[in-house]
């Protein structure tokens, strides 16, 4: 146990007012806040800060000017560049003055649309420095989804590029741009592309604009100022899966985020200024925002942002040769990538040769981390390898081992304890806190720490319903316990979401696509047990009457999937099955399907429907 650990915690839940206020001092206020909290405007109240100047404009005002901010690392395009923090703020600068010229400002949404090249970054914080609203969706999705998040956020504005590169395939973004555009009913003023060598776009005038272009129009306009914003005002909205096809907006403040990333990175992390720290996921994600972005630049510290795959791009040596060459410190994966990267290479050849160079940590997150994959990893690398659980929602880790505090207590299968700031406390369905061993539903007590979510973009009501469930809990929509160590256990979901290879995805927005599909009567859809994908989803379809010799079903379904949702959605199996299991309700059994396609013993429920459906799922299954 780390005293430092047990102190902060407790101090964080006697006094959370003060202990974040503390916290706060950490970063430059425009205005100080006048206290902790309060309920109307959440996290320091009377505060003015820029989450830009913070992560930037001081560290170069304090002498920092050529200490590296960004390191940008592309196995797929044979690309390292580096950049100061000096340059960091000139290229920031620049497209601050590109948006500030097509009349973007404070409060007006721009939708980025981008792969994992720097310029994507340089968007993010320009639209941070004039208080514009971001909302970054990853290349993944399908039109329809950039479609609707475009409809939801009504941005003046969407950057994009001409390409994303995905290991081997070049992916040309304006066709989905412009279809996004074609099926949304919100239109954007411009959308700004940066052309990449790869992959020349075309622009239709006066709508697109190429970025160069734009960027040598405005080379002469003054740097806009950072705008001091009221501390709740947001700084990002980040859409995410939700139970229904409609996705979730969730918004990040200025204030309370910056200081929780902060506080995180000294706490948590155990990175400062000039320290080097790589998270390998995605600027789409809420890992990428917080722990490519914007917590590496506002401790000062040198942020790593790499444009591949953990294999392929060109081996599974790549994590352990981008960490060693640049001095990474701290690194943070999914699972999902350490199982990848340990099939291709079991003996970790890759890793014994390379080596982990100064790294000292690894830290995995965005789905449950199996025992197994820790305990290779930290047999192979002799790295501890901590697991802490987050959620867009939270924006930061709630449950971790604060291994900066000195606390090293890991359980394989556990993702750590609470986190300073958070007081969980596990539920059963009627409401009451479940002794310790047994499991429930994972609360959290309300208020959230700093940095959470307050609200829902344009969706006040399904964000008062986290916490309705439970009066006075935020619902996670986790199942877990804590053990009797006070190690805490997430189970999996009490909901329809599933995690596909660190991707959080609703099973019920699936179900809504197959359902419409033509010829389809009835359908199910279940994260089935993946060994390297964690889950793959898998969807039952019981064929309507006179469409059940139609072999082309299945594929149309999988097409219908990849095209609305998108091709992270990964679904690639569909079982035509003539009855789905059923309560005598009508309520379909999900968790049968899962069972049995995941080969587990089962007992139907007495309540069944048919008792002879299970026996046919299996053959199905099985043959
Ligand atoms: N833009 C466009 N398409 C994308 C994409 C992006 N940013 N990311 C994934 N896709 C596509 C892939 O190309 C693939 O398409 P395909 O069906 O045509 O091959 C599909 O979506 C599924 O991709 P993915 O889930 O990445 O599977 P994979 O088999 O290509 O790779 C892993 C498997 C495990 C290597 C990979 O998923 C991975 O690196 N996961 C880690 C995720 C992560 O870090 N998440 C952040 C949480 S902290
Ligand atoms: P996302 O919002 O995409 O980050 O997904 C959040 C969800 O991912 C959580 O609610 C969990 O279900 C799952 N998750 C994230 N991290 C972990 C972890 N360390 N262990 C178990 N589940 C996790």
């Amino acid at each position: 146990m780390s005293k430092a650990y047990e102190a902060a915690w407790q101090a964080s839940i006697d006094d959370p007012q003060g202990f974040w206020l503390e916290a706060a001092k950490a970063l430059d206020w425009a205005q100080a806040p006048a206290s902790g909290w309060n309920e109307a405007e959440g996290w320091f109240p009377g505060g003015q800060i820029n989450t830009c100047h913070n992560a930037v404009d001081r560290h170069v005002a304090a002498g920092r000017g050529d200490a590296t901010a960004l390191i940008y690392d592309s196995p797929v395009t044979g690309t390292i560049s580096r950049y100061t923090y000096a340059q960091l703020l000139e290229e920031v600068g620049r497209v601050a003055a590109m948006l500030a010229s097509l009349g973007v400002g404070k409060g007006d949404r721009v939708v980025i649309y981008m792969p994992m090249v720097p310029q994507t970054v340089f968007a993010m914080l320009a639209c941070a420095r004039l208080g514009a609203i971001h909302s970054v969706v990853f290349g993944g999705f399908a039109p329809l989804e950039l479609a609707k998040r475009i409809d939801d956020a009504t941005p003046r504005v969407l950057l994009t590029t001409s390409c994303g590169i995905e290991g081997s395939k070049v992916l040309p973004y304006k066709p989905m741009v412009d279809e996004a555009l074609r099926l949304s009913a919100h239109q954007v003023e411009h959308v700004v592309l940066y052309q990449r060598e790869q992959v020349t776009a075309e622009l239709q005038a006066p709508r697109d604009i190429d970025w160069m272009d734009l960027r040598e129009k405005t080379a002469q306009d003054a740097v806009p100022a950072c705008v001091a914003l009221a501390s709740d005002d947001p700084l990002y909205i980040l859409y995410t899966s939700g139970t229904t096809g409609t996705p979730k907006g969730v918004v990040r403040d200025n204030g309370g985020h910056a200081a929780a990333l902060t506080w995180s990175m000294a706490n948590i992390y155990g990175i400062g200024a000039g320290d080097v720290f790589w998270a390998a996921s995605d600027v789409g994600w809420v890992v990428g925002h917080s722990y490519i972005v914007y917590a590496p630049l506002l401790v000062g510290a040198t942020t790593v942002l790499f444009e591949g795959k953990p294999v392929g791009t060109p081996d599974p040596g790549t994590f352990w040769r981008t960490i060693d060459r640049h001095g990474v410190k701290a690194f943070f994966t999914a699972p999902t990538a350490i199982r990848a990267v340990r099939k291709d290479d079991p003996e970790a050849k890759f890793l014994t040769e390379i080596g982990t160079g100064k790294c000292g940590v690894i830290f995995l997150a965005g789905e449950r981390a199996d025992p197994d994959t820790i305990a290779w990893l930290e047999e192979k690398s002799g790295l501890p390898v901590i697991d802490h659980w987050w959620q867009t929602e939270l924006g930061w880790p709630a449950i971790a081992t604060c291994f900066a505090l000195g606390d090293l207590r890991r359980k394989r299968g556990s993702a750590g304890f609470p986190v300073p700031g958070y007081a969980f406390t596990i539920l059963g369905d009627d409401g009451q806190p479940v002794p310790d061993g047994g499991s429930g539903s994972v609360a959290i007590k309300a208020p959230l720490a700093p940095g959470a979510f307050r609200t829902l973009w344009n969706n006040k009501a399904g964000y008062e319903k986290n916490f309705a469930g439970f009066p006075g809990y935020y619902e996670t929509g986790d199942a877990g316990f804590f053990d009797e160590e006070g190690f805490l256990h997430i189970m999996g979901r009490t909901d329809d979401i599933i995690n596909v290879a660190g991707h959080r995805l609703s099973t019920g927005q699936m179900e809504q696509i197959v359902a419409q599909e033509d010829g389809v009567a009835e359908c199910a859809v279940i994260g089935a047990d993946d060994p390297i994908k964690g889950m793959n989803p898998i969807a039952f379809v019981v064929p309507r009457a006179g469409a059940e010799a139609d072999d082309t079903l299945a594929a149309r379904v999988v097409k219908a999937v990849r095209s609305e949702l998108g091709p992270v959605a990964a679904l690639k199996t569909v079982y035509i099955v003539p009855q789905l299991p059923k309560t005598r309700s009508g309520k379909i059994l999900r968790n049968l399907l899962r069972k049995i396609v995941n080969g587990e013993d089962f007992a139907p429920p007495a309540t069944i429907e048919d008792a002879s459906v299970p026996q046919m799922l299996v053959d199905v299954v099985r043959g």
